[in-house]
């Protein structure tokens, strides 16, 4: 399919953004200072921190590092569990789950078999999910217009 351009200059600290890229949701998150700093504290909770795992299908060479991604604040990857396919929901946006505890530092939540990442789309250990979520092949084009695909 063809490359999404995504403009990105209304997006606000905290904020997702979900635009369709191959027919799947691609989400574009602006993480806050604190969701950033709780990122290296989560690794040993996480099943490949490293995110060494098929890094050529998951995660791209540029988003090889802590946050995933090519600018810290900016998360972008695919809204799709690498278990079996479902959509997880944000914590920050579905309101408190009551599986998770009030101060869980993840992002996301997985309502079909209970997968659980971190806001770097990394998945949390003894969960079906075997992957981090997909980081998709992208690239800023300036300052607020992203292109994925
Ligand atoms: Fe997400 Fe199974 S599809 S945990």
């Amino acid at each position: 399919g063809a490359a999404v351009e995504v403009d990105i200059s209304g997006l606000k600290e905290g904020e997702k953004l979900t635009v369709e890229w191959r027919g799947k949701p691609v989400w574009i998150i602006k993480r806050t200072p604190e969701q950033l700093k709780d990122l290296p504290a989560l690794d040993a909770e996480l099943a490949d921190p490293q995110s060494l795992r098929h890094p050529e299908e998951f995660t791209p060479e540029y988003a090889r590092n802590e946050a995933r991604s090519i600018k810290p604040e900016l998360l972008v990857v695919v809204g799709i569990c690498t278990h079996l396919g479902c959509s997880p929901t944000d914590k920050f946006q579905a309101g408190p789950q009551p599986s998770l505890p009030a101060d869980w530092k993840g992002g996301f939540l997985c309502p079909c078999h209970g997968s659980t990442f971190d806001m770097a789309g990394r998945v949390f250990k003894n969960k079906p999910a075997p992957d981090n979520l997909q980081v998709p092949p992208h690239m800023y084009l300036s300052d607020t217009k992203l292109l994925i695909g």
